[in-house]
């Protein structure tokens, strides 16, 4: 019994890691080129039209999900206490985004080289 526990916490273990790296990198960057994102941040995503317009390379991707989420929500008219941004640009190009394109523009965002932070090795 014990055996088979250890056997089931293990394939339950692979399966969660299966589902965390579901990201797609490329489908990402795709995204990025399809919804003209670079249009204002930069091809690199750190160069942008406008320096007031933040650095995406090399942030977090849990940091970027989080705010693309809340422009959606921002958008969408839900109140201040639902954790929103209200933009008038990112909330107009946050609501074209379906779950994967955040997902995966913020992983590739991530990916991408930048001098934004200090990373760990
Ligand atoms: C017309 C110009 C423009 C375009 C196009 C644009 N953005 Fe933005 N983006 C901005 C500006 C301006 C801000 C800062 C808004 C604010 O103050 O909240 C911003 C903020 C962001 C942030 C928050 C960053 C942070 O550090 O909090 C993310 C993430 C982001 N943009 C991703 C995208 C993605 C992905 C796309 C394509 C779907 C995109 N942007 C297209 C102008 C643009």
């Amino acid at each position: 019994m014990k055996q088979l526990t250890l056997a089931l916490a293990g394939s339950l273990l692979s399966l969660s890691a299966g589902l965390a790296s579901a990201a797609d990198l490329e489908a990402g960057r795709a995204a990025w080129e399809r919804l003209n994102c670079a249009s204002c941040h930069g091809t690199d995503a750190k160069t942008s039209i406008d320096p007031s317009y933040p650095i995406l390379a090399g942030q977090h991707a849990s940091y970027l999900e989080v705010a693309l989420r809340s422009y959606q929500r921002g958008q969408a008219g839900a109140p201040p206490s639902s954790n929103v941004r209200t933009n008038a640009i990112m909330g107009a190009f946050a609501a074209q985004m379906s779950a994967d394109d955040i997902e995966n523009i913020a992983a590739w965002l991530a990916s991408l080289p930048s001098d934004l932070g200090t990373r760990r090795p």
